[in-house]
This record gives C-alpha cells, sequence and structure tokens, in this order.
C-alpha cells in the first residue's frame, strides 16, 4: 500500500494533468496536515499566479478532475483556495486490514549514506555534545538502514596529533596494564589533565613528551605500540558508553583522524597542483571562494602548517575525499557541533573545488547544539569541570527505577533493573532526539523522566500498557485471532488512530530525507495521544461485541508495532512491563 501522501500525490498529478495537460502532472499538490480535514492541497494558490485564474477557480477545477472515490470524502474548498481532504473510515480500515503498518516504500535506488558521529577524543571524556552527536547519528543510522540504505558508519575519534606525545610518555610513567585501562575507562579525564599537569609543569617531562611526537610521526615501531595501547583503552571505554547507551557503533565503524595520514601529503600536494592551495604566511593554505574574515580579507583554511605539520581540516578533507572516492557514498552526514559549521563548509567547498565530489552527492553537516545546565550555560559540574557521561547516565537510570517504585506491574527477578535501564537510556535519549538537532536543550533529568509529555517514559508507557492488555487477551484465548479480524472505525476516536498510524511511512521517510529525527518523536507522541484518547473512549477488553473487541485489539496491537518500530528508529525499546 503507498502512503498516505504518495496516494494522495498520484491522484491529484492525475487530475493536474487532466485539468490543465501533461506539463503540469509533475507539480507539487503541497499537501500538508490540516487544523480542519486530515490534509489540506494547497497548490492550487502558486498555480492561479501562473494561470492568472482566482485560487478558488483553480481549486474548483481541480475538484472536478480529482479521482478520490473510496479514499476521501468529497474535497471541500476553503478559505483562499485550500482543498480539505478527508479520508473515509472504509478506506482506513482497508488500508490496515491489508497492508503492514511498520512497512516502507523502498527507495527507487538504494543510497549509500556515510554516516560521520559521535567521534569523541582518545584519552578524554566524552561529554555531552558527543553524547547529542551519538544518539542524533545512530537514529540516523537506524532510519536509512530501516528505509533499505546502505549506512556506512564512521566513527571520526580524535586519535592523532601533539597531545599523543605527553599522553604516551605519561602512560609510561603509570605503567601499561589493567590498572591503567580501567582508569582511563573510569576517568580518561584525569589520565589527560595529569598528563596536562606534568607537561607544564615538569621541563623534563615536557622534553620527553615533544621527542614521543616527534617518533610517533617518524613511525617509530615502539611509539606507535604504545600509541596503539593507549587507543585500545580509550575503546574500551567508547564501547562501555556505547553499549550502556545502547548504540550500533562497533569497533569496524572506527576511522579515527589516525586513518588518514599517509593521505595528507597527498592531498596538500593535488590541492596545490590544481591551483587550489598557496603558501600564505609559511603555511599552505586553500582560500574557498566566498569566505571572508572580519576584515574582508579571504579567509585561510590551513592544509600544512609552518612547521610541516598537519591538522583537522587536512584530516577531514583526507576523508571527504576518500569517503567519495573509494566508499561512493551518495550522502554523507556529518552529525557535529554547530560551531564547527565554517569549517565544513570551507571543506565542502574545498573537496568541490577539487572535483573529488560528483555532482548529485550530497555533504551534509548535521549541525548539533548544546545542552544547558539549567543555568542556561553549557553543561557542566558545579566544580566547573565537564560532566561524565557515565555519571550522568547511571544517574538517569537510577531515577528511573525510583519512578518504577509507584508501579503496579509484578516484575520478574532482576526485570525491574533491566526496565531501569531502558528508561532511564531512553528518556536521556529521547529528550535529545525529540528537540530539532541544532537547537540547545537544558538538561533536566525530572523533566526527562516526567510520565506526562513527550517524554520516552511516556512513549513507553503507552507500549508497556499495550502488552498488558494483549497479555490479558491471549490468556483468555492464545491464538491471536484478532490479528487478522476486520477493522471498525465507528468511533472519531478510532478514526483519529487509525489515521495517525497509517502516518508512519511517511515519517520515516521524511526524517531520512530531511535528517530530522524530531519529526519521529512527534510523530511517535501524537501517535500515543492518540492511543490514549482511544482507549478512554472506546473499550477493549470489555468491548460491546466480540467484533468490536477483536477490531481494538488489532487497533492496539498495531499501535504497538508503530511505536517499536518508530522508537526502535530512534534506538530506544518499549519495556514488557513498566
Ligand atoms: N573529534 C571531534 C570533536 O570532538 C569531532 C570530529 C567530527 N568529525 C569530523 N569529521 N571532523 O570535536
Amino acid at each position: 500500500m503507498p502512503t498516505l501522501t504518495s496516494l494522495l500525490n498520484d491522484r491529484f498529478a492525475a487530475a493536474l494533468t487532466a485539468a490543465f495537460g501533461e506539463d503540469f502532472s509533475d507539480r507539487d499538490p503541497v499537501i500538508r496536515s490540516s487544523q480542519f480535514a486530515d490534509f489540506q492541497a494547497n497548490v492550487a494558490l502558486p498555480l492561479a499566479k501562473e494561470l492568472k485564474s482566482k485560487p478558488r477557480d483553480v481549486a474548483a477545477t481541480i475538484v472536478e478532475n480529482l479521482d478520490l472515490d473510496g479514499v476521501c470524502a468529497p474535497p471541500e474548498i476553503s478559505g483562499p483556495g485550500f482543498i480539505n481532504l478527508t479520508f473515509l473510515p472504509e478506506f482506513l480500515a482497508t488500508a490496515l486490514e491489508t497492508g503492514d503498518a511498520t512497512a516502507v516504500d523502498a527507495p527507487a535506488t538504494p543510497q549509500t549514506v556515510v554516516i560521520d558521529y559521535s567521534a569523541p577524543n582518545v584519552a578524554k571524556e566524552m561529554h555531552v555534545g558527543h553524547l547529542r552527536t551519538t544518539v542524533v547519528g545512530d537514529a540516523l543510522a537506524r532510519t536509512h538502514e530501516y528505509l533499505g540504505d546502505t549506512v556506512i558508519r564512521q566513527n571520526h575519534i580524535g586519535d592523532w596529533g601533539t597531545p599523543f606525545g605527553m599522553l604516551i610518555e605519561h602512560l609510561l610513567d603509570v605503567g601499561i596494564g589493567e590498572t591503567t585501562e580501567a582508569e582511563i575507562a573510569s576517568d580518561p579525564n584525569s589520565f589527560y589533565q595529569a598528563a596536562r599537569v606534568k607537561f607544564d609543569g615538569d621541563e623534563d617531562f615536557a622534553t620527553r613528551a615533544r621527542a614521543r611526537v616527534v617518533a610517533l610521526q617518524g613511525g617509530d615501531a615502539d611509539t606507535l605500540a604504545l600509541w596503539d595501547t593507549l587507543v585500545g583503552y580509550s575503546k574500551t571505554y567508547f564501547n562501555s558508553i556505547y553499549s550502556l547507551l545502547d548504540v550500533t557503533l562497533r569497533d569496524a565503524d572506527l576511522a579515527g583522524e589516525s586513518t588518514y595520514n599517509d593521505d595528507l601529503a597527498d592531498v596538500c600536494d593535488e590541492l596545490e597542483a590544481k591551483g587550489l592551495a598557496w603558501i600564505s604566511d609559511g603555511a599552505l593554505c586553500v582560500f574557498p571562494d566566498g569566505y571572508k574574515g572580519r576584515d574582508g580579507e579571504p579567509l585561510p583554511l590551513i592544509i600544512r602548517k609552518s612547521d610541516g605539520g598537519y591538522g583537522y581540516a587536512t584530516t577531514d578533507l583526507a576523508a571527504v575525499r576518500r569517503r567519495a572516492r573509494d566508499l561512493h557514498a551518495d550522502r554523507v552526514l556529518y552529525v557535529v557541533g554547530a560551531p564547527q559549521a565554517l569549517h565544513f563548509e570551507m571543506v565542502f567547498a574545498t573537496a568541490r573545488a577539487a572535483g573529488w565530489i560528483p555532482d548529485g552527492t550530497i555533504l551534509e553537516h548535521v549541525k548539533i547544539g548544546n545542552v544547558l545546565g539549567s543555568d542556561g550555560k553549557i553543561l557542566r559540574t558545579r566544580s566547573g569541570a565537564p560532566l561524565r557521561l557515565a555519571a550522568l547516565l547511571e544517574e538517569a537510570v537510577a531515577r528511573a527505577k525510583v519512578t518504577l517504585e509507584d508501579s503496579s506491574a509484578d516484575f520478574a527477578p532482576g526485570e525491574e533493573d533491566e526496565v531501569a535501564a531502558i528508561v532511564g537510556i531512553g528518556a536521556v535519549k529521547y529528550a535529545d532526539l525529540s528537540v530539532a538537532h541544532d537547537t540547545s536543550y537544558t538538561f533536566d533529568l525530572d523533566r526527562m523522566l516526567a510520565p506526562i509529555g513527550n517524554t520516552a517514559p511516556y512513549l513507553q508507557y503507552a507500549g508497556a500498557r499495550i502488552r498488558s492488555i494483549l497479555r490479558r487477551a491471549d490468556a483468555e484465548d492464545g491464538t491471536r485471532a484478532f490479528a487478522t479480524a476486520p477493522i471498525v472505525l465507528g468511533e472519531p476516536a478510532e478514526r483519529d488512530l487509525a489515521l495517525a498510524i497509517l502516518g508512519f511511512p511517511d515519517v520515516v521517510a521524511e526524517v531520512a530525507a530531511g535528517s530530522v529525527p524530531h519529526r519521529m518523536a512527534a510523530y511517535l507522541f501524537d501517535l500515543a495521544q492518540s492511543f490514549t484518547a482511544f482507549y478512554e473512549q472506546c473499550p477493549v477488553l470489555v468491548a460491546d461485541t466480540p467484533e468490536l473487541r477483536n477490531s481494538r485489539l488489532r487497533l492496539s496491537a498495531t499501535v504497538l508495532e508503530v511505536l517499536e518500530a518508530g522508537l526502535g528508529v530512534l534506538g530506544i525499546r518499549v519495556p514488557e512491563r513498566m
């Protein structure tokens, strides 16, 4: 079954052709949700301008040619020329009976989507900023996979650069082994800070550290082995956070900055040879068109420092070249903090100017906004240090456990802890995903864990409640006969719920097209509210007739499927009980 909007789009294309000719068949009918109907089509307004006619007249001509028999009630024209569309309950019922509510239209040609996300730095704590890039990136990866695209995850960790001299020397001082690995895993910042303090205060140490950087860059085997050990300890730490967060990143997805070391000289040479880079103040720079500093002078993207070293920009140029050339990306999503916007614009402009990016390949910075504390500033601990992500997540789980104390569910032994993890982590992830990714939000566990409102627990509770209804039905008759029962949409709340369910595939496509996971969150919240209204107004287990009971059980089961699928693409689970 086509999605609701693709069905309407097709019918409008036919009507526009019949009314105005072949040239008009590909006009966007501008279908939007409406307060006064299920949808409204606004195409008559732009069309009237072009045809030099009155919008209401154009709308009337479209409606005359519009074949929605068996789909919608006769369309009504309102306001300046909106065409109001209301689905027939019988149509919605048939759509639910014959289709799989969680199925999506397979893309005509699946895309290869490279997603650069999470990207924490070695021997440093992942901060809440990384929480957001991790959670949003993972939701986008899951969404594209759900649609049938090929997803290549790239975890561009910071695993190279001058700090590694002091980090390796500090590693030698404290000793290789489980104790240090555990220290890095539990508090990477203290490791980094300790190295920093020595570097700033101890001349001998600083000299060793500088020599170590030279050895590292020179490819000295012993130094590389030490570096590898250090990166390995950090991987253990990242993986512990990823597993706590239920995130799909694996070691195979790691493509840290060091991955591109051997490409950097070549990137510089190529850009120089193409006349895109030249020496300015001793450094090799690219000056992408259109970027000017405050003084009005062209803005440089430094690709080789005057001391011969390469930096963040060079690495990103090498990475984007490989993503296009070797990974054959159709689209690359960079899920990275908004403050890096200019960096990415300049990198993308340079890559395009160099001819590395085929026409039609999309490079997109999915800008991530800040996470704020209750004081409106970037979230930190009271002492001003960046907050430990693990501590934050543990607190969320602990608080979720407290909220479960009021639950009437009879948990199996150990189940409560499992549910607390699903709810606590789900709440944090959902709070992140339910706001537009480029706006900031305030980290507030109380609000995130609230049982009512646009929160994970509200949605998870709706799911758990349906599970409980289905368990009760199964206890009477385990055959699930209702799964194929006819759907009856007599009550307005039933019709609303059916319409909400059928909106799912459109939303998955919208999330992928615009990189907007918060649209899925808004959809699921709306679905859960429709379910709550339905459940209040329409008795399910004690419905008047067996037919009605089966129809309502089937509707409820379908809501659960959609909730699970929708929360699933956001990386959030629905507990059995809560
Ligand atoms: N490690 C960087 C940071 O913590 C983020 C890297 C993002 N990805 C990229 N291709 N630059 O800010």
